[in-house]
């Protein structure tokens, strides 16, 4: 018998992206799921249910959305979302499962596999089911897009009869997934860009995009761990990164920071120092805010003024403000997935796989990832 797989109405404050589009429902009905999406669900996306119907999902209930054999999400689900999911279901989506251990440990009370899209490892096997790259890419883009609508200058350089105007500096700090996005759009748009990570593997990326590599003088640790992330500083190298950084936040009109290490708070890249030495109308993008931020004065989810005039943005929700694009990339990463897992009519829970290991946080009654136990133990 085919599986069904539910699609309920994101409820989180301004999601605007949907778990599944038209186009991934077709691909799935035509692998012999069966597919039930809330009425509404794809609205803010600018899906209308139609579309769903057309590409072959049944519109219905978001009881029967959440009472699906497989949900599929985006935000985590909340307490009584989860009490609407069957005992023996899957739940596919994401979990800030080292965030908040809770949630894995609700969802193996109800008996529901879960599997948190946001502990696909980067693998090259995986890529196409990582969503947080994914949805880093879109944040970097519009990231980057926010800063030249907010800076009260031009980004690029431009020869008018009133004059040349240069152009605004804008600099990237982490050139990961969203950093180097975000120094491609920069330089689309035509700012002077550079950017800095304290990966070494880094630098090659960041100049191939056109962007100067920031050098700082310090010794470096070992730079990145098995999972192909960066490892956290010492207390001591970190307070060296952030003094050195200085007069290169100074000079900047535009900071887009991105500085992350799975599973820490953010780093403080840019210290009050840093903010003073900023000229008036400098605008800061930290898109490290929902890890607390990798500026002393950010707040997450919402715009600082800071001294004399330079404002820090805390965004929350960048890729909800491309939400066609950002849903449809999402849905691609949930369709590797599922494909991946299941034939349409049986779910295999294969440990024996290193991707469903590392995504799979709850099985069987037990919250069976080991960090995210950890830190239920603690
Ligand atoms: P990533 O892991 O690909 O990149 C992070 C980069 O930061 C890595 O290149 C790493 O080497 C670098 N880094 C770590 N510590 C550093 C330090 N002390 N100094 C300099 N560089 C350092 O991560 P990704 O996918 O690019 O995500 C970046 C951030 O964007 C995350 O904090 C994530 O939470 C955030 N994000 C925010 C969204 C929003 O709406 N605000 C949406 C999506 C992602």
């Amino acid at each position: 018998m085919a599986l069904t797989i539910g699609v309920p109405k994101e409820t989180a404050d301004g999601e605007r992206r949907v778990a599944l589009v038209p186009e991934v429902v077709r691909k799935l009905a035509r692998a012999g799921f069966e597919i039930v999406v809330e009425a509404g669900a794809g609205e803010a996306a600018y899906f209308p249910d139609n579309a769903f119907r057309e590409d072959g999902a049944r519109i219905g209930t978001d009881s029967e959305a959440l009472g699906a054999d497989i949900v599929l999400k985006v935000a985590p689900p909340s307490e009584s979302e989860i009490g609407k999911m069957v005992s023996g279901g899957v739940f596919l989506g994401m979990l800030d499962p080292l965030g908040r251990p809770a949630l894995a440990q609700a969802l193996a009370n109800r008996s529901v596999t879960a599997l948190s899209m946001e502990l696909v490892p980067r693998i090259s096997r995986a890529q196409k089911m990582d969503a947080l790259s994914a949805m880093s890419s879109v944040a970097g883009y519009v990231a980057a897009l926010q800063a030249a609508a907010e800076l009260p200058r031009f980004f690029p350089l431009l020869t008018t009869a009133a004059g040349t105007v240069k152009p605004a500096n804008a600099l990237v700090l982490g050139a990961g997934v969203a950093g180097l996005q975000a120094i491609a759009t920069a330089r689309r748009l035509g700012a002077r860009v550079s950017a800095y990570d304290i990966r070494d593997a880094a630098q090659e990326e960041v100049r191939s995009l056109g962007a100067k590599f920031v050098e700082l003088t310090f010794e470096t640790q070992e730079d990145a761990d098995t999972g192909g992330y960066a490892k956290a500083l010492t207390e001591e190298k970190a307070a060296q990164q952030t003094a050195l950084l200085v007069p290169h936040i100074g000079a900047a009109d535009v900071v887009i920071s991105t500085a992350l290490v799975p599973g820490r708070p953010a780093p403080i890249l840019i210290a009050d120092e840093a903010l003073q030495a900023m000229k008036p109308g400098s605008v800061v993008i930290d898109l490290a805010a929902p890890g607390g931020g990798n500026c002393a004065a950010t707040r997450p989810g919402e715009t600082v003024l800071y001294g004399h005039g330079v404002r820090i943005f805390g965004p929350l929700d960048l890729p909800s403000r491309a939400p066609i694009d950002a849903s449809a990339m999402y849905a691609r990463t949930l369709l590797a997935v599922l494909t991946e897992f299941s034939d349409g009519e049986t779910f295999r829970a294969d440990f024996e796989d290193d991707i469903f290991q590392g995504m799979c946080v709850a099985e069987g009654g037990q919250v069976v990832h080991e960090r995210v136990r950890a830190l239920l133990e603690t």
